[in-house]
């Protein structure tokens, strides 16, 4: 993999004692430095609770990050742990900290704050970098914040000010990691480097196009946070608006993270609000393996959050006239994947009749659990005259490109020091999204939508079948054999 080293960063991530900061952030950090990409970077982690380097480098468990026990040693060296109670907005210690690391990784200044933390804590520690100073003098300060950026436009609307007070656009960094997926890089390249795709990816071409980010797990230990979002504002929201985005945006100018943003801002905007008749909302109940969404620790007993959607929606442009998108996303559900199906129209000359309705062509993208792009095409039997089957051709990513394709956070980080803001949202694009998404939640109120159960470790509610049965179409199961 090709990586420019990097200028030294103070890199400060908030909320590293949480989940997200244990299995993504530091790991990756790491990686990087194991690349060689970067190195003199000080990582200062702010937690809440009181604990000392040795204990937190144990809480990390830093030593399963690598065999190679001196490049660990080395990168320990760059860590710094400190507890900071954001609601008391006392930061001495960390500013003088953050001096001193700044001084002596010759850094000039250039800081990252990393906000790995609840949407509603992100108010209060802008004001604290700002009271400690860490905004003064010479140098970038970059701003990175986790998904969700609020929990509807209102709220996303109140923290766009709050950041604005202290921070440009350009050094903002709205984090939704999908985007830092190869595979979702890639539908850039697969749409606008290859015209066998750009040709077919219009209204003539193609049928239909099916999203799907299935979800084996439960909600673990964040029912807290799941109880108060749901499906549509934890997913929808972000990653699903995201990848229809990417699949049905023009060509951008260039490759440039403002060009890429203005075609993808635009679909968003395009997007046809959900009818009461195309959404499906649901809740796991229990099965014999798992317990019920309303068992699971920190949810209500009578919660109506849906943890399934399933949904149609239509970009309102030319390119996309008359081609329905479908969607699902749901908690244990039967496996865990996510694809995009693209299903071309059906253009066969009637000599195959029979066989025909079996078999629409279509064009995969997947990118979990493996990742790879396939092809779904009819082949003739052999011996037969006009017998035909699914075949696949498949590209393995993993096969072609080697085992090491960096994890979306590494991606990430990367784009985030080198001040790329290609992978990260702008703010018009949350605005949009946010749009469609309390639009999505006022029907469901308003129109009194049913919440559906579902069997836990199933395949969602029968009705999100229905949706795509009642137009003449299935949710395609596309049978690989290398990227299983
Ligand atoms: N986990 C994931 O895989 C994932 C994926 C995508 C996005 N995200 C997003 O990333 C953010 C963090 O997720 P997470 O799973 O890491 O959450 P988490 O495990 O609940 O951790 C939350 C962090 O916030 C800190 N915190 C909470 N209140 C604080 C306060 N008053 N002062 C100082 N620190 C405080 C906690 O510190 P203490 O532990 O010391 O109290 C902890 O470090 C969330 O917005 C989440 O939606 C997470």
């Amino acid at each position: 993999m090709n990586k420019e080293k990097i200028s030294p960063h103070t890199v400060v991530i908030f909320g590293a004692t949480g989940d997200l900061a244990k299995k993504k952030l530091i790991p990756s950090l790491y990686r990087l430095y194991s690349q060689g990409v970067i190195d003199e970077f000080p990582i200062i982690c702010v937690g809440r609770k009181r604990m000392s380097d040795e204990a937190y480098l144990k809480f990390l468990d830093i030593g399963k990050y690598d065999k190679d026990r001196k490049k660990l040693k080395k990168f320990v060296k760059h860590l710094r742990y400190i507890d900071v109670d954001l609601n008391k907005s006392m930061c001495f210690e960390l500013a003088e900290i953050v001096q001193v690391f700044d001084k002596k990784c010759g850094c000039a200044g250039n800081k990252i704050f990393y906000l790995a933390l609840p949407y509603f804590l992100f108010g209060k520690t802008i004001g604290l970098i700002k009271n400690c100073g860490l905004l003064n003098g010479r140098g970038s300060k970059k701003i990175a914040f986790e998904k969700p950026f609020g929990s509807d436009l209102k709220s996303a609307e109140i923290l766009h000010k709050q950041i604005g007070r202290f921070f440009r656009e350009e050094d903002i960094y709205r984090v939704d990691h999908y985007l830092g997926k190869e595979l979702v890089e890639n539908i850039v390249a697969l749409r606008f480097a290859n015209s066998l795709f750009e040709h077919l990816w219009n209204t003539d071409s193609i049928d239909n196009v099916q999203i799907t980010l299935a979800e084996d797990i439960g909600i673990e230990n964040r029912g807290g946070y799941y109880d108060k979002s749901g499906a549509i504002r934890d997913m929808v929201q972000n990653h699903i608006l995201q990848l229809i985005a990417l699949v049905g945006m023009e060509p951008p100018k260039s490759l440039n993270a403002d060009d890429i943003r203005n075609e993808k801002v635009k679909v968003l905007k395009n997007l046809r609000s959900v009818r009461k008749k195309d959404l499906v909302i649901g809740q796991y109940v229990k099965d014999p393996d798992s317990i019920g969404y309303r068992n699971e620790k920190n949810v209500d007993k009578k919660s109506i959050t849906e943890s399934f959607v399933a949904f149609k929606t239509y970009i309102n442009n030319s390119r996309w006239r008359g081609v329905p998108f479908y969607v699902r996303t749901g908690k244990r559900m039967n496996k865990k994947y996510s694809e995009i199906n693209i299903v071309l129209k059906d253009v066969t000359c009637g000599i195959f009749q029979r066989e025909r309705a079996k078999h629409a062509n279509v064009i995969s993208i997947r990118t979990n659990p493996k990742e790879s792009v396939d092809f779904l095409f009819n082949a003739k039997i052999p011996f037969t005259r006009n017998e035909l089957k699914e075949a696949v051709m498949e590209f393995c990513h993993k096969c072609e490109f080697g085992p090491n394709t960096p994890e979306a956070y590494e991606t990430l980080f990367h784009q985030l020091l080198q001040g790329n803001q290609g992978l990260f949202t702008r703010w018009d694009e949350v605005k949009a999204s946010w749009r469609f998404v309390d639009n999505m939640k006022r029907m469901i109120k308003n129109k009194r939508i049913k919440l559906l159960p579902y069997r836990a470790n199933s395949e969602g509610p029968n009705e999100s079948f229905s949706l795509l049965r009642r137009d003449g179409r299935n949710w395609k199961n596309i049978k690989r054999r290398f990227a299983l």
